[in-house]
């Protein structure tokens, strides 16, 4: 089934997830309606608060790799179901990049993310599992894990004037694609 996803100003998206405790057959048709939900939206990452649920929980899936023709390699694309997670370990390293958010639709920012980042967490049936992520990967977690917070992109752009509508954007740097910052699908 597909969810109705919240958008900005529903407060639900500023208040803090709670630990998933239960590993039910509700957490489980949660789940399987969460993934063809982000799938629907074009999104690479959807938090359960983005559909109503103050569970720290969210599923991830990757932008896929391209071949040299600009197809999409089957199998690149990796799907993460991730519940109750911690970043235990982060580089100093920072990269800045471009975000959108499926509860914020319309509207792009730039944010500077950790570029390598270590993650513990449980699999969907509660198995401990860590995760080592780096680059777009580890920008999508960071996004998701924020949302979990009640914390949103706009809330951490590099300036006040990296946030732009999508015609904005387009036209901004329309002209200017060398220095066109790399785009990330919402999550
Ligand atoms: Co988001």
């Amino acid at each position: 089934m597909i969810l109705d996803i919240v958008t900005l100003p529903d407060p639900v998206l500023r208040k803090k997830a709670a630990p998933v405790t239960r590993f039910d057959d509700k957490l489980q048709e949660l789940i399987d309606n969460m993934i063809p939900t982000m799938r629907d939206a074009l999104g690479v990452g959807l938090a359960a608060p983005q559909v109503g649920e103050l569970l720290s929980l969210t599923v991830i899936e990757t932008l896929p790799d391209e071949d040299e023709g600009g197809n999409e390699i089957e199998g690149s694309r990796q799907l993460f179901v991730v519940v109750n997670p911690k970043i235990t370990w982060k580089s100093k390293m920072m990269v800045d990049g471009i975000e959108g958010c499926l509860s914020i639709p319309g509207y792009l920012g730039e944010v500077s993310r950790h570029e390598v980042i270590r993650v513990e967490a449980q699999d969907r049936f509660g198995k401990n599992i860590r995760l080592k992520l780096e680059d777009w990967t580890a920008r999508i977690f960071q996004h998701e894990i924020d949302h979990l917070n009640g914390e949103l992109f706009i809330d951490k752009l590099v300036a006040p004037d990296r946030l732009w509508t999508e015609e904005q954007f387009h036209a901004r740097f329309e002209d200017d694609v060398e220095d066109e910052p790399d785009t990330l699908a919402a999550s």
